[in-house]
């Protein structure tokens, strides 16, 4: 086993801002119900010609340029998304090809805001166990397409964007500890229902908009709570750490209030938690290397800082990873 570290962060958001107020002339909405409920003040939006494979492209190019590599230096391009250009080819291929590294591995995971948590743990066994030597990891999302323009509740919540990590094997190892997990009793609490094998899409699906994200807010907000907590403790326990010794934690950004209860049970002061939720909103899979590019970026995150990457959504799945900075 060799460790694994980063070597390279970056970020991309759309330029189109979409601010409350914006949203207030489309919904019977306002500016302070949604500050208050979910700590968003605006968020960016894809235009109509910008897929998830643009974001992720313009994230990895700098994420690349951050770790000073070629395209070609990376052995696997991995991105996590719900939201891909298409049902298949992956996205990831077409990333890679368009990177200039197309004889490359290139798969799409699926696991929705869990993805990138997800895909850190995969990526970083690939790399520790010697399959691969670099990988880039992106987490990338385009859902203001995919939501429900007639549901207040949900069209309200998410933006679109991409962040993007490259992982390298190292000496010294920066994965501490992951916990992964899922239930998918209730898929019904947040789905989207049609486009799949099961319901694919008809007329009725496009009249009742079950093409769209559908969610159940109240039940999934007390679930992402008690699996934000649930998933640090784990993840901390199997890395032989407590909660005082975390030095950053990097919530996936789908409520300023999830994240505030989650940050009230560990102990943890607000400076020590990396928020942009007012500037994205809930961007999915891209919400914390968006956020962890950051927090890089302005020297929140430090060399030798104990890390928490933790996450929840769609599955419904969450999970957590603790990891060292280098
Ligand atoms: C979506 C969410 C912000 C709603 O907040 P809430 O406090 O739970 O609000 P409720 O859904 O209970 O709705 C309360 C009222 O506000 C209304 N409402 C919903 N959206 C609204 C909006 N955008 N503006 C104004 N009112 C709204 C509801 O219709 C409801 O009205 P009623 O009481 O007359 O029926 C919150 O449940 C949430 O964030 N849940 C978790 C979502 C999440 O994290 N999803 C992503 C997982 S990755």
């Amino acid at each position: 086993m060799t460790g694994v570290k980063i070597v390279g962060v970056g970020h991309y958001v759309p330029e189109r801002v979409i601010d409350n107020f914006e949203l207030e002339k489309w919904f019977d909405t306002s500016d302070e119900w949604i500050t208050t409920r979910t700590g968003m003040k605006r968020r960016h939006w894809a235009s109509e010609n910008e897929a998830t494979s643009d974001l992720a492209l313009a994230a990895a190019r700098k994420a690349l340029a951050d770790a000073n590599l070629d395209p070609t230096d990376v052995d696997a391009f991995i991105v996590c998304t719900v939201y891909p250009d298409y049902l298949f080819p992956a996205t990831a291929c077409i990333v890679a090809s368009k990177l200039g590294a197309p004889n490359k591995a290139a798969f799409d995971m699926e696991i929705a805001c869990s993805g990138f948590i997800y895909g850190l743990t995969v990526a970083s066994s690939l790399v520790r166990s010697g399959v691969y030597k670099r990988i880039l990891l992106i987490g990338a999302e385009t859902l203001s397409k995919l939501v429900n323009p007639e549901d207040r509740g949900t069209a309200i919540l998410f933006g679109d964007g991409a962040g993007a990590v490259v992982l390298e094997a190292s000496e010294e190892d920066s994965f501490l500890g992951s916990e992964l997990g899922a239930d998918g009793s209730k898929p019904q609490l947040l789905l989207v229902e049609a486009g799949g094998s099961r319901h694919p899409i008809d007329e009725l699906a496009l009249e009742e908009k079950t093409d769209r994200i559908h969610m159940e807010g109240r039940e999934v907000f007390k679930f992402a709570v008690t699996k934000m907590i649930e998933a640090t403790d784990s993840a901390l326990a199997k890395a032989n750490l407590t909660k005082a010794d975390v030095d950053v934690l990097i919530p996936h950004q789908a409520n300023k209030r999830i994240i505030d209860a989650a940050m009230k049970y560990l102990e943890m002061p607000s400076d020590k938690c990396v928020i942009n939720i007012e500037e994205y909103g809930n961007t999915s899979a891209a919400s914390i290397p968006i956020a962890l590019s950051e927090a890089v970026g302005d020297g929140r995150v430090k060399p030798g800082d104990t890390i928490v990457f933790v996450g929840f959504g769609g599955g419904l799945s969450w999970g957590a990873v603790a990891w060292k900075w280098q």
